[in-house]
């Protein structure tokens, strides 16, 4: 559930303006449901996008880390600019883009620049901080534990590449919402991309791993890996929809499963 950000407690806007000033206005961003609060927040020294969270929320550890793994993203993330906890309320304010949604569909022009932006990550190295680990979060989804181990590495993995989570301008995509950062295998992140752009694009399975080679860390997957991954990923989905299918999260089972289909004719 959405609170407006005019309804946060008094404490909580008083501390929120002793860092921006006078609050002008303050936009809900509709899209995106885990945080409680999600706005571009305008003040006379400009715009931030604001999320937040009860400190009591089960999810509440997400905020810590979008703001430990922060200080690391530096060009392909906004910078986080405050951190709050205050009043039963976590807020974390990150300097705002201008861009919009990418567009997963074939054809794109925003695929290249997710590639790109796949590719940036993949050159920064995984930081010294509490992390999950790909194979723990897995661990419940395989078909067989030693799949795990082709999940476990060492570089810095996004893990939610919803095309929501990526915002592209004229030339650039940059990546938000940081909240499962994980630690695991480089070519997992790619992969994570396929599922989205079967789901989300519309593209067939073949397509969208031809896309995932333009990033580099993908090209030396173990194909073995990746099968184990496409059908953990079905796995996953299914379990998060439950008995009934809502329209979004049938997308993601079907586009799943269809990877994971596919992989067995490879
Ligand atoms: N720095 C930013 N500048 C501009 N817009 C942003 C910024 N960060 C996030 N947004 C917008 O707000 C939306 C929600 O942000 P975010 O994904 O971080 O929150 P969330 O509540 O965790 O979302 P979800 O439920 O989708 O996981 C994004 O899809 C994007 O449209
Ligand atoms: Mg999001």
């Amino acid at each position: 559930m959405r609170t407006d950000f005019e309804d946060l407690p008094a404490p909580v806007l008083a501390a929120v303006e002793a860092r921006t000033g006078p609050i002008l206005k303050a936009e809900p961003v509709s899209q995106g449901f885990n945080s409680e609060i999600g706005a571009h927040v305008s003040t006379e020294s400009g715009t931030c996008f604001v999320k937040g969270l009860r400190a009591d929320h089960k999810r509440v550890w997400t905020q810590r880390r979008e703001a430990e793994v922060n200080p690391f993203l530096r060009g392909i993330a906004p910078a986080l600019l405050w951190r709050i906890e205050e009043a039963g309320w976590d807020l974390l304010a990150f300097e705002s883009l201008e861009g919009r949604h990418a567009d997963y569909s074939p054809d794109s022009p925003d695929l290249p620049k997710a590639a790109e932006l796949l590719r940036c990550l993949g050159e920064i190295g995984c930081p010294d901080i509490e992390l999950r680990r790909a194979e723990q979060r897995m661990g419940r989804y395989v078909n067989h534990a030693s799949d795990l181990d082709h999940f476990a590495g060492q570089s810095l993995l996004h893990t939610d590449l919803n095309n929501a989570n990526v915002l592209v301008d004229a030339t650039t995509a940059y990546l938000v919402d940081w909240a499962w950062a994980t630690r695991g295998a480089a070519w997992l992140d790619a992969g994570y991309w396929v599922v989205w752009l079967i789901a989300a694009g519309g593209h067939e399975p073949a397509e969208a791993e031809q896309w995932a080679a333009e990033v580099p860390a993908w090209r030396s997957a173990p194909a073995a890996g990746v099968t184990a991954f496409a059908q953990a990923t079905a796995n996953l989905w299914e379990e998060i929809a439950g008995e009934d299918w809502d329209p979004w999260t049938a997308r993601m089972v079907n586009g799943s499963r269809r990877w994971a289909e596919y992989r067995k004719s490879v």
